[in-house]
């Protein structure tokens, strides 16, 4: 792989500092076949954000965890004796956290708070919190408070009264989608800036609802497993996190030092792939399944899947989508000057 990725000319985007992807009209190749990724075989729980470790260069993963996971939600006694926020109502509920809509005690605003299941010392406890609040951009959610309840780090935000990226593709027409992912685009961007790579960008962690742009105006939110750019990983390179559906094939691998702003460029792929045709590009029963087909397989072609797709779209997706982070869009700015071209209609 070092052979190939040397031979490329070396060009480099200014703000992110990675590579930035071939020349227009240069050769496309399938990555699935020239990249000599490991046979690898997984053990995840479903379809959620999941979270494993593997024994190193063991093909097989185990599920991990030196600790059990603390309980699944916070006790209703310790959140009804709750004076700071009150009225609390369950929002969402994911792998990592529970989400309430609330009221504010002393001002009666509507806020959501998000409680962290699994964080076990108190820096992990506000993490997300200190990764959201960096980042300063229409499509991010402020941190408007945050602390811990008993074992729990909480943080609360804006009530977002919408729906995620998720449910409202269905009374969208695609080239409102394609406009709206133009913005999570732009979002990612600052994020990147900003220093932090997401690593969980999928159509359920993006909400959508009235806001600054209009009646549909995307935020992108679960800063759960962001990594800090320049930062040590917080976990080792044998643990797998994500969401397997929309996880790059280097995540899939585990191989987390090259986490980078190419890898969310993939997650925004695989969601404008599910935007287009409602189908996510790899299909498979078992979590172990869809990342094995990520790391090893060419996602579907849109125009197979019986989807409308411009042309000019497909390529954009299959850019997103390509094995080596190389290959893809050098930076998320990039990605929405070509989708904002395709929504044009240039
Ligand atoms: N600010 C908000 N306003 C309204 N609803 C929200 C808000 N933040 C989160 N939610 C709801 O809570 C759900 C879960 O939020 P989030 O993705 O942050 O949690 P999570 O536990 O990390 O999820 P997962 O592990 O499934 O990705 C969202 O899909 C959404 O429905
Ligand atoms: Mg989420």
């Amino acid at each position: 792989m070092e052979a190939t990725l040397d031979a490329r000319p070396d060009r480099r985007n200014a703000l992110t500092g990675v590579p930035t992807r071939p020349a227009p009209g240069a050769e496309r190749r399938s990555s699935a076949r020239r990249t000599p990724f490991p046979a690898v075989s997984w053990s995840l729980p479903g379809e959620g954000s999941a979270s494993i470790t593997a024994a190193p260069g063991a093909p097989t993963l185990a599920l991990p965890g030196p600790f059990p996971p603390l309980s699944a939600e916070p006790p209703v006694a310790l959140l009804a004796g709750w004076r700071r926020y009150r009225d609390l109502e369950l929002a969402g509920a994911g792998g990592m956290g529970r989400v309430y809509h609330a009221r504010d005690g002393r001002s009666g605003a509507e806020v959501a708070v998000k409680f962290l299941l699994d964080a076990r010392d108190p820096e992990e406890r506000l993490r997300e919190a200190r990764l959201q609040s960096r980042v300063s951009d229409p499509g991010v959610l402020s941190v408007v408070d945050r602390g811990e309840l008993g074992r729990y780090g909480w943080f609360a935000m804006p009530y977002v009264a919408g729906c995620t990226l998720k449910s409202a593709r269905r009374g969208l027409e695609l080239a409102e989608a394609n406009e709206l992912m133009v913005a999570v685009c732009r979002t990612v961007a600052a994020i990147h800036r900003t220093g932090i790579v997401h690593c969980d960008l999928n159509p359920r962690n993006v909400l959508v609802g009235a806001g600054p742009s209009g009646p549909h105006h995307p935020w992108v939110i679960d800063f759960g497993i962001a990594q800090e750019i320049s930062a040590p990983r917080p976990w080792g390179a044998q643990r797998v996190v994500g969401t397997p559906s929309y996880m790059a094939p280097e995540q899939a691998m585990g191989k987390n030092h090259l986490l980078d702003p190419r890898t969310d460029i993939y997650g925004l792929g695989a969601t404008l792939y599910e935007l287009a045709s409602g189908q996510r590009p790899f299909a498979a029963e078992t979590s172990e399944a869809i990342l094995t087909k990520a790391i090893h397989e060419d996602p579907r072609p849109l125009s197979e899947l019986g989807a409308e797709v411009p042309p000019g779209l497909e390529r954009i997706v299959l850019t997103c989508l390509e094995k080596d982070s190389e290959d893809r869009y050098g930076s998320a700015d990039e990605l929405a000057d070509e989708l904002e071209l395709l929504v044009a209609g240039n």
